[in-house]
């Protein structure tokens, strides 16, 4: 396990996620884990990560210095290596100027970390402050023209600094100093898989959990699939589910829920059908803002009204993911959006969590729920909402406005998956924008509803491309709505990226 300690940089998170990639295990804590968590963890190799404070600031973001005295490689970047430099003697100024960006580094030693690569490299700067005089014992091991001390080392003593990012893709031989560290010097094997983590995890639930009970709230969405096929391989019926149908799905998704999970996998699963409930609290409200706040709240009233006649819970399992955590912002990151699972939960909740997830990327929870079995519909759904089809129907929600969509969004999707199209696009569903229009029919004169197509391109949902469906694909899906849906006479395909249009339309 190769630990990596964070000191508020955006990139952390790329850092244990390249490690990952190479096969070995890596986790991110914050700069403030004790000496003692450490030495439990006994990792591999150390790796200090950069951040946006000055070591110049006596406030700035320090960790435990007896790192430096457990015999384990440790490896410092951009704030990490100055953090290094001045613990052991070395002075760091703050420069006039920020570098930000491209620089081309020539390298000085034979040195370890960077093995294997060209002596003259271009990599990824961002910095204020710069180490100006390396610590006694270390050699330079790279230089740019405004960076005398790029790189550092002190190889007896198993120390290495760089001042650029490896963990960035633009730093060209970045993973090759990543994997030189990893490998050569803290001699990581590369075997880590997913099927260890597996492993690891039952054993920590099983161990947390005991003969108690947990509870988990199933969307039959990625993330809560996962949790809830993982817990309940550990502790089998000690897990209850309780999967709460708002109607407000797509057409036969709760059906599909209830056949993978109940019959399948022979979970105790709860589906409560509260439907009706939903759609009388949303009856004459067309806000967007207030139709999700009623969904959210209506939501956590159905769950706690089934969960209390529960008996005996100790645990609420959640799929909070590592990048739900980073988002809302750890100690050191800068908040960028308060996640619903991490910032949202009610405070009177007398539940112990458990979120075995929250080590993983999305991608990696995908081949988790595939080596646990679960079918690809489930592991590669696209991101869904929570508020559901309610704000893909614009202004009131009916049953009959929401039939229009389910039926539409329904050979959208069909089509897109007879094109072999649905790992390419992030998302893809249809609107009911809530306009009529003229149309002829036959020999009459039509005045329905239009359907919106939304096809987009992603990394994040952060921001998105319109995806360029094929004109033929378009073309057919286009044909079977306006034939099949009742009351649509019209199809229409949104070609606004994100920004300045989001990805969902209300
Ligand atoms: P927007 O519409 O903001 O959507 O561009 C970005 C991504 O977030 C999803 N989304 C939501 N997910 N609860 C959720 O769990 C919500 O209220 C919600 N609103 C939007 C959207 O589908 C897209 O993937």
């Amino acid at each position: 396990m190769i630990l990596v300690l964070d000191f508020g940089s955006q990139y952390n998170q790329l850092i244990t996620r390249r490690i990952r990639e190479f096969g070995v295990y890596s986790e991110l804590h914050s700069h403030k884990i004790t000496i003692e968590k450490i030495k439990e963890m006994n990792p591999k190799g150390i790796i200090l990560s950069g951040g946006p404070h000055s070591v110049l600031d006596e406030n700035s973001f320090r960790c435990d210095e007896r790192i430096f005295e457990l015999g384990i490689p440790v490896f410092g970047i951009c704030y990490g290596m100055q953090l290094m430099s001045v613990h052991f003697g070395g002075r760091v100024e703050t420069s006039n100027q920020r570098e930000y960006g491209k620089a081309e580094i020539t390298l000085g030693n034979n040195a370890e970390l960077f093995a294997g690569t060209p002596d003259g490299q271009t990599v990824w700067m961002s910095h204020g402050d710069k180490v100006a005089e390396i610590p006694e014992g270390f050699q330079v091991d790279a230089t740019s023209p405004s960076t005398p001390f790029a790189a550092m080392s002190d190889p007896s003593r198993n120390l290495y600094g760089v001042q650029f990012h490896p963990e960035v893709r633009h730093s060209e031989y970045g993973n090759d100093v990543l994997k030189n560290f990893v490998f050569n010097i803290c001699k990581a094997t590369g075997d880590w898989t997913i099927g260890n983590f597996i492993e690891m995890e039952l054993e920590k639930i099983r161990k947390e959990v005991g003969d108690k009970k947990v509870l988990c709230a199933l969307s039959g969405g990625v993330d809560s699939s996962v949790v809830a096929a993982l817990i309940h391989k550990a502790i089998g019926d000690q897990l209850t589910c309780i999967f709460v149908d708002h109607g407000l799905l797509r057409k036969n998704e709760g059906d599909e829920v209830m056949k993978v999970f109940a019959e399948d996998f022979h979970m105790n699963i709860i589906r409560v059908n509260a439907q009706e409930r939903f759609l009388s609290k949303l009856a004459g409200v067309a806000d967007p803002e207030k139709k999700r706040k009623i969904i959210g709240n209506e939501f956590i009233y159905v769950f706690d009204d089934e969960a209390s006649k529960l008996k005996d819970i100790d645990y609420l399992a959640q799929g909070t993911l590592y990048t739900d955590i980073i988002e809302s912002g750890t100690e050191t990151a800068q908040t960028i959006k308060s996640h619903h699972n991490v910032g949202g939960l009610p405070e009177d909740m007398q539940f112990k969590l458990i979120e075995p997830l929250d080590t993983l990327f999305k991608d990696e929870v995908r081949a988790l729920g595939t080596e646990l079995g679960l079918p690809d519909h489930i592991v590669w759904r696209q991101p869904f909402p929570g508020p559901g089809l309610a704000i893909r129907v614009l202004g009131e929600v009916t049953e009959e406005k929401l039939e229009i969509v389910r039926e539409s969004d329904w050979i959208l999707r069909d089509e897109i998956a007879k094109a072999g199209l649905e790992r390419d696009i992030w998302q893809y569903f249809t609107v009911l924008p809530n306009i009529k229009s003229v149309g002829v029919m036959g020999d009459g004169r039509t005045y329905d509803h239009t359907i919106g197509i939304r096809a987009v391109t992603s990394i994040d949902g952060m921001t998105s491309d319109w995806a360029r469906i094929p004109f033929e694909v378009l073309e057919q899906v286009s044909r079977r709505i306006v034939n099949d849906v009742q009351n649509v006479n019209r199809v229409v395909y949104d070609i606004t990226s994100k920004p300045p249009a989001t990805i969902e339309w209300e």
